[in-house]
């Protein structure tokens, strides 16, 4: 039996502080701002199904492989590859896999937070009485006047970012795992909140039909990689991030039952949060397809119409803050990680070089809303002819990065592991839960994405194969 190894960055309380911190990464803007944009640009329907059997077969072990990973090296992703690369006597370049997920995570960060950004300045238009009363062409110019303005974004951004920076400088116990012990019940009670306030509002059936009833002629092949790309984003899959948050998970607790709670939970999120946008989005005659504005200009308008809307306004768009600050110090743990290891920096400091380098690198994203708006540097590609920069920056982390980062992390730990190492780590004995685990994991997840991305790059049409729309 293999040394047990120790983290030098500390350890989680217990289980249930490492199922908070993970659902509090896995839950954010990608369950409540992106998951019903996409949803409503796919056809609806459809998608949500697709994107649940993606969650149900390909999320779920591989979020079991990451955290199993992470729990075996006890570094950072870089570093835990190299090291497992060497115990199983493989090459050392599988340490690769781990400069590939700090690089989709300082991406996904750079855009993420202008995203927060946005969140974060509707907390105070929503405080401040902003949308009470005010028209569908009123709450458009708003968001018009907020995505609009360059320094308004900079500003929000750079708050979030210095948000972000000190709850990782203060480390996994005393920054990580007082925010999430908080922010994420918190979530729930808020959102649920917010699907009473649906429900009641008259159109919960036909939002239900729209989230609910699979129409696949509405769906293409780009639209399937999207939802599978979806699972892996929403599950923060593929990067590190839930690896490096099994580095801190004490010894004896479980991974497969952890993996399924976590899972669950940010699904239970998507819905709830999709349950509550529709219904709102069609009592107002609203455009489920709206794109990336979609809860920025719909939502306000619910609010400005409702009794007490000032108040629930903001405490929705709060939670959305928190859901995404518990997401971000995720998305740069693994990057602040290694500097920790492998150049003796303290946390603080590693936080504030991570921190300045991602928050330049938004710079991209805030100017795709306004200044280069009209840039589509891939415009001769024709699925991405209407792609900015931003929108760029978020198909190549979410629907390329991840789920490639998904696929070696799968055949890491199916082929290059030795399977007496994964059966000890996972700690479930070698009877049908483990083997159905390693059949995935072997076969299934590879093949899935493997699938996905051949048909989309055109080599070979599954889609129409199965007789399904382009
Ligand atoms: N899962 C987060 C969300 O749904 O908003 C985003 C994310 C966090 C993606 C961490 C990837 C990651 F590693």
């Amino acid at each position: 039996m293999t040394e047990r190894r120790e983290s030098i960055h500390g350890s989680w309380s217990g289980r249930l502080a490492f199922v908070l911190a993970a659902t509090g990464s896995a839950v954010g803007l990608g369950n409540i701002w992106k998951f019903p944009y996409i949803a409503g640009e796919n056809g609806g329907g459809a998608f949500v199904l697709v994107y649940l059997a993606c969650i149900a077969v390909i999320g779920i072990p591989i979020m079991m492989a990451e955290v199993m990973l992470g729990r075996r090296g006890r570094q950072s992703p870089i570093n835990t590859m190299r090291s497992l690369a060497k115990e199983a006597g493989a090459s050392p370049a599988w340490r690769w896999l781990g400069w590939a997920g700090v690089l989709a995570g300082f991406l996904i960060l750079s855009y993420y937070s202008v995203i927060a950004g946005w969140a974060l300045a509707y907390v105070f238009r929503a405080a401040a009485g902003t949308f009470t009363g005010a028209t569908a062409e009123g709450i458009a110019s708003i968001f018009e006047q907020l995505t609009g303005d360059p320094e308004r974004l900079l500003a929000w951004h750079t708050l979030f970012m210095v948000m972000t920076m000190i709850v990782v400088a203060r480390g996994v116990r005393g920054g990580l795992e007082q925010a999430v012990r908080w922010l994420v019940p918190a979530l729930f009670v808020l959102l649920i909140m917010l699907d009473g306030y649906a429900l009641a509002s008259g159109a919960f059936d036909q939002g239900l039909e729209f989230l609910f009833t699979p129409d696949f002629s509405r769906i293409s092949a780009n639209g399937v990689l999207i939802a599978m790309g979806h699972a892996f984003f929403t599950l923060s899959l593929g990067m590190g991030a839930i690896m490096v948050y099994g580095s801190y998970l004490p010894e004896r607790a479980s991974i497969a039952r952890s993996s399924i709670t976590i899972a669950l939970l940010d699904t239970l999120v998507a819905l709830l949060a999709g349950m509550a946008i529709f219904p709102i989005v069609f009592a107002n005659g609203l455009e489920p397809g709206s794109g990336a504005g979609l809860i920025f200009q719909t939502l306000p308008i619910a609010f400005g119409h409702m009794p007490g809307g000032a108040l629930f306004g903001t405490l929705f768009f709060l939670l959305l803050v928190f859901a995404a600050w518990t997401s971000a110090i995720s998305l740069i743990e693994p990057a602040v990680a290694w500097l920790v290891e492998n150049k003796g920096m303290t946390r603080v400091c590693a936080s504030v070089y991570a921190g300045i380098a991602t928050w330049g690198f938004g710079l991209l994203s805030i100017f795709s809303f306004n200044a280069w708006a009209d840039f589509k540097p891939l415009s001769f590609i024709p699925i991405f002819e209407n792609y900015t920069i931003f929108k760029l920056l978020d198909y190549l982390t979410a629907n390329i990065m991840l789920p490639l980062g998904g696929l070696f992390i799968a055949l890491f730990s199916a082929w290059v592991m030795k399977r007496s190492d994964s059966v000890q780590e996972l700690d479930m004995g070698d009877g049908a839960g483990y083997v159905v685990w390693h059949l995935l994991v072997c076969y299934v997840t590879p093949v899935a994405v493997l699938v996905v991305f051949l048909n989309v790059t055109g080599i070979v049409n599954f889609a129409r194969l199965f007789g399904l729309g382009e």
